[in-house]
């Protein structure tokens, strides 16, 4: 702990130094979230709050995709990322070239991409989603047919709730959330009698199917601090349920839950190393800032 806590103030103070923020996903572990971090969210709060920030400097505790949005939004500032290596599954499932191979085997059905893809793939997209607002910016576009990647089994969970909508779709998935079943939740609805179940939307449709409720991140919070289950598990990474925790010690918090080694890969000497030497940088290539920014901002301005 003494370790910790010096990391944390030199975090502190080299933030003021600075002017930096530290954004951190929901994901990261509790000595980030509940220090150093400024903003804390989803994948959607996250870019808002990229898209405020006065700061000079944006550190991102997350993985590289949010790093890349914060870009995107804010091309004249410094964004960091602790760690080049944390990634995403997702994110490496599609390329530009795919989305450009999509368009043409399928004119004129709009592309809507999931913020968990690269800035090139981005680009190549005519608005974003996240977890949050998935369903809200499917309906926006008031069409039949839509192209939703890189997700298959967001897409397949918001197609269950937009029957009247095609919705086709990509085989990308979470290397977290793809390993949950739906006997994971049979066996803790089992063992913890009464246990309300909460599941990630990047989770297969059958296991979404067993859920009490199935939300972005930020929905998982806002349905625990609402309804304050006395029990609850959450379908998700292992993060979500520590952090939560802290903040709801009357809430039992039951597993399973999985871990993301993407997420994991930021620690707080890692911040503190990026605010020193303001490393690593994350760069996006010029002639893909405006049409990756476009798709970002479209989504920005669904309402959820
Ligand atoms: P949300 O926080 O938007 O629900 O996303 C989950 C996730 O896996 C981010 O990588
Ligand atoms: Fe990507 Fe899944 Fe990790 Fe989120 S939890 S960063 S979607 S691999």
């Amino acid at each position: 702990w003494p370790a910790l806590a010096g990391d944390v103030a030199a975090i502190q103070a080299l933030k003021r130094e600075r002017n930096a923020v530290v954004l951190a996903h929901n994901y990261q572990a509790p000595e980030i979230f509940h220090t150093v971090a400024d903003i804390v969210g989803d994948s959607l709060a996250l870019a808002r709050e990229a898209a405020r920030t006065d700061a000079d400097v944006i550190v991102v505790a997350g993985v590289h995709f949010m790093a890349e949005t914060a870009k995107i939004l804010n091309p004249a500032k410094t964004v960091l990322i602790p760690d080049l290596a944390a990634g995403c599954s997702l994110a490496d499932s599609i390329t530009a070239a795919d989305v450009r191979d999509l368009r043409r085997r399928h004119p004129g059905v709009p592309v809507v991409t999931y913020v968990n893809t690269s800035a090139a793939v981005k680009a190549e997209s005519d608005l974003c989603c996240t977890s949050g607002n998935a369903r809200a910016v499917v309906e926006s576009l008031g069409v039949k047919r839509v192209l939703m990647i890189p997700d298959e089994y967001l897409a397949q969970n918001v197609q269950a709730e937009l029957p009247h909508i095609e919705i086709l779709t990509w085989a990308g998935h979470c290397e977290v959330h793809e390993r949950f079943t739906a006997a994971d939740i049979r066996e803790a609805r089992e063992a913890y009698p009464g246990v309300t179940v909460l599941a990630h939307p990047e989770c297969p449709p059958g296991v979404v199917a067993e859920a009490d409720f199935s939300g972005s991140t930020a929905a998982m919070q806002d349905y625990v601090e609402t309804r304050r289950p006395a029990q609850v598990v959450l379908i998700t990474e292992c993060a979500m349920a520590d952090n939560l925790a802290v903040r709801n010690p009357d809430v039992a918090f039951v597993k399973p839950c999985n871990l993301c080694p993407h997420m994991k890969r930021i620690s707080l000497q890692k911040i503190r190393q990026s605010l020193e030497g303001l490393t690593h940088e994350v760069t996006v290539p010029d002639d893909l800032i405006a049409p990756a920014r476009r798709a970002v901002e479209r989504m920005l301005a669904v309402r959820a």
